[in-house]
């Protein structure tokens, strides 16, 4: 079975997508990216992904307005030319349409900073400081129509410490996702998940490390 061909849809500044684009260059990664779209003329990450060498697009979703479909019409015909067969969505700051999300349905993930189900939507980190969580993280997941919902690929965990304040807990967050983006794309792209019953099943391994535990009496 040939690589993936993986296209990575951004809006700002792309680490993570930049995260992809540095797994997918070993040699074993079974997936390629092949294609980087911003729906943002001029969004940082077009030129990373450019200095990586990638090809990019941008299909810009405001001239469309309000007609969503118009716009996700316009990116499905750039990703159908691109031969594209795993979309991986990486801080793309657009609601998808029930129709562009079953066009991809099964084929396409998300990153979202929190550990899902807790903390749909914004701000994730303040609302999660605000709460007292010891425990927060991100999540890897299928996207479904419902907005940060769809079965769970890989979810990865910090401690939360006392004197955290949202930036310092989301650049801790942000180095699990620039991990576990990666490692669920290897897991996807190789056929080593499927979805039973609205959840996903892996044939990897539960972690080692198998607990977390914040605070830690020392
Ligand atoms: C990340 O925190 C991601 O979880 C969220 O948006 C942010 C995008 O950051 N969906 P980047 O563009 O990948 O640096």
């Amino acid at each position: 079975m040939g690589k993936r061909r993986v296209a990575i849809l951004i809006s700002g500044r792309g680490s993570n997508m930049a995260s992809l684009i540095e797994a997918a260059t070993a040699k074993n990664f079974p997936a390629e990216i092949v294609l980087v779209v911003s729906n943002i003329a001029g969004a940082g990450g077009l030129e990373k992904a450019r200095a990586a060498g990638i090809e990019t697009a941008t299909v810009e979703s405001k001239p469309f307005g309000k007609d969503r479909e118009a716009f996700e019409r316009a990116l499905n015909d750039t990703l159908v030319a691109h031969n594209v067969q795993l979309v991986c969505l990486a801080g793309f700051l657009r609601l998808l349409t029930p129709w562009f999300v079953k066009q991809w349905d099964g084929r396409m993930l998300n990153i979202h900073p929190a550990l899902l189900p807790s903390y749909r939507g914004l701000h994730t980190h303040e609302r999660a400081l605000a709460d007292g969580v010891k425990i927060h993280g991100a999540t890897v997941h299928f996207v479904v129509p419902e907005m940060d919902a769809g079965p769970i690929i890989m979810q990865g965990a910090v401690a939360v410490r006392d004197d955290d304040t949202p930036e310092t807990l989301a650049a801790r967050v942000l180095a699990v996702e620039h991990q576990i983006y990666p490692d669920a794309l290897r897991l996807v792209a190789s056929g080593s998940t499927r979805i039973e019953g609205g959840v996903c099943r892996t044939s990897a391994n539960a972690s080692p490390d198998d607990r977390l535990i914040a605070p830690a009496i020392i």
